[in-house]
Formats: C-alpha cells, structure tokens, sequence
C-alpha cells in the first residue's frame, strides 16, 4: 500500500534539503601536490613543463611581492611628490596584477601548481622583506628598482631556457609582458632619482 501523500511529500522534502546542504570537503585528498606536473595534450614534453613552470613560479612570487610593495609604498608616501606617486605606485600596482595573473595561469597550462598563498610566496621570494614601517621616497623608489631588477634579470634567464627547451609561449609572455613592462616601470621610477634643481643657482 502506498504511503499518503503527506508522508510522500515530508520525504520529498527531506530528500531536497539534504541535497541542499553544503558537503564540506575542506580535509579532501589534494588534487595534485605542488611542484608535480599533469601534463596537458599541447605537445609539450614534462621535461619543458617542469623547466618553466619552476622557473615561472620563482618569477610570479618575486612579482607579487614587488606588486605588494607598490601597494605599500603608495598608501605610506609622503613629501612633496606625494600625490603622483600615490597615483604612479598605484598604476604600476594594477599592471603588475595583471601580468600576475597571466604568469599564475601560463603555470597552471603547463600543468604545475601556481605558488598563491602570502605566506608561501614570502618563504621562496628571492626580493628583499621591507621594514613594516615607513619609508622617505628614495628608499621607497630605491627598493622597488632592486626588485624589479631581480624580476628582469630572471625572466631574461628563464626566457632564453624556456626558447632553448623548446616552450616558445614561455619565451613570448616572458618577453613581451613580463620584461617589457618592468623595464618601462624602470624607466618611470628611476627617473624620480634623478637629481635635477628646479631652480638653477646662479
Ligand atoms: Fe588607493
């Protein structure tokens, strides 16, 4: 005999609302552990994947780090050029999220594990950890072209491996994004440094 349509509909309910309820899995099984490669079919060997994604992955935490400092240095700036470099600092801040991202995404296409977290990101950066507090301007200025050049020179070296393992795409966002634009954020910082009067002493 069938049940009456009450019951059926309680259970009905029941069903839904555990279907409903969040399952979670936060102490699931790792999907794939950190610096292992899955490969992709893009014809590709493990042998280049690892290559550049070690390499890449150096390149992504030192330029989260300088992204960091941008940030830093444009809420804690001060003096007379106060107010375009609060909005420079910012501007180089957004550019090098960007190519963040694109550097973070070209490791997970390669079939490797994006360094993420902060606290990963400051055990294995090779740019140097700034004072909590704060900082005049040429310091500020001076420590954000010591990590750029940290940054260039990596990406030089890691392009023309990437170029000779066979992983030309490597080669071309290294150089077309990565280098290309802190060498133009070189250019705009170095230039504050600079030591020009405004009023020529007779
Ligand atoms: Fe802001």
């Amino acid at each position: 005999m069938s049940k009456p349509q009450a019951i059926r509909d309680n259970i009905h309910d029941l069903k839904d609302s555990n279907r409903a309820k969040p399952q979670l899995t936060a102490d699931a099984p790792l999907l794939q552990s950190f610096e292992s490669i899955a490969p992709l079919p893009n014809g590709l060997t493990v042998k280049a994947c690892q290559s550049s994604v070690k390499a890449l992955n150096q390149i992504l935490a030192d330029s989260i780090t300088l992204r960091d400092l941008y940030k830093k240095h444009h809420w804690q700036v001060a003096g007379p050029t106060f107010y375009s470099l609060h909005l420079l600092f910012d501007k180089h801040y957004e550019e090098q999220d960007r190519v963040i991202d694109k550097i973070a995404e070209r490791v997970q296409l390669l079939g490797g594990i994006s360094v993420a977290m902060a606290a990963d990101v400051a055990e294995v950066t090779n740019v140097p950890r700034p004072p909590r507090g704060r900082e005049e301007v040429s310091a500020q200025i001076s420590r954000l072209l010591e990590a750029h050049e940290i940054i260039l020179e990596e990406a030089r070296e890691c392009a023309e491996k990437a170029d000779d393992e066979g992983d030309p795409g490597t080669n071309d966002l290294l150089v077309a994004d990565v280098v290309r634009l802190n060498e133009l954020q070189v250019w705009f910082l170095a230039e504050h440094l600079v030591d020009v009067p405004v009023v020529r002493e007779e």
